[in-house]
């Protein structure tokens, strides 16, 4: 009676056993395609965030020779949570002429930030208003061009576009430490 309920037992124990070990694959399986269907959908949003929008900034008349310093606020998202209203960026604003100049204020070389002041030209040996980076002393002009070669390439020029009299500025952000301007 004992070997009897003892080997009742065990077949229920195989039983459930086999049964969890099938649904356990078939859970694995059908659980990897939504993992993954998941992480793509994912990763697309995070590329759309990547690839940039367009701010509206300032009042096209408003804007001088002066580089002017805007913070971009937006809705931050990572994989799992938003957070509503935060400094996602900057970039500098200006007229040279009558094109509206924009670069990031993030510096290509290493990604520090860029600042605008009187500085020595290390082109022309003059005190004179520039883009430069306090971390490795890149220096640019005030329409972003090199004017040594610590940093691989240009300040990251962005693209701008006037709406009603109000400038709007494509954000986005690029790949540090190359030659090459790609989101990053
Ligand atoms: S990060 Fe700007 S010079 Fe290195």
């Amino acid at each position: 009676m004992s070997d009897n309920t003892t080997n009742t037992t065990c077949a229920c124990r195989r039983s459930f056993l086999k049964t969890a070990v099938a649904t356990g694959i078939g859970v694995a399986a059908v659980g990897t395609p939504i993992c993954a269907g998941t992480r793509v959908v994912l990763f697309s949003a995070m590329q759309e965030g990547r690839a940039g929008k367009f701010y509206p900034l300032a009042a096209a008349d408003s804007l001088t020779d002066k580089p002017q310093k805007f913070s971009i606020v937006d809705d931050k998202q990572d994989a799992w949570t938003t957070l509503p209203n935060q400094k996602i960026g900057s970039l500098y604003l200006r007229k040279s002429g009558e094109q509206i100049v924009a670069v990031h204020s993030l510096c290509p070389h290493a990604g520090c930030m860029i600042q605008a002041g009187v500085k020595k030209n290390p082109q022309t040996g003059s005190e004179e208003e520039i883009f430069y980076c306090p971390c490795h002393s890149a220096h640019f002009d005030l329409n972003g061009k090199r004017l040594d070669t610590v940093s691989p390439r240009d300040l990251d020029a962005l693209e701008t576009k006037v709406e009603n009299g109000k400038v709007l500025v494509k954000f986005e952000n690029f790949a540090f430490g190359i030659a090459e301007k790609r989101n990053g």
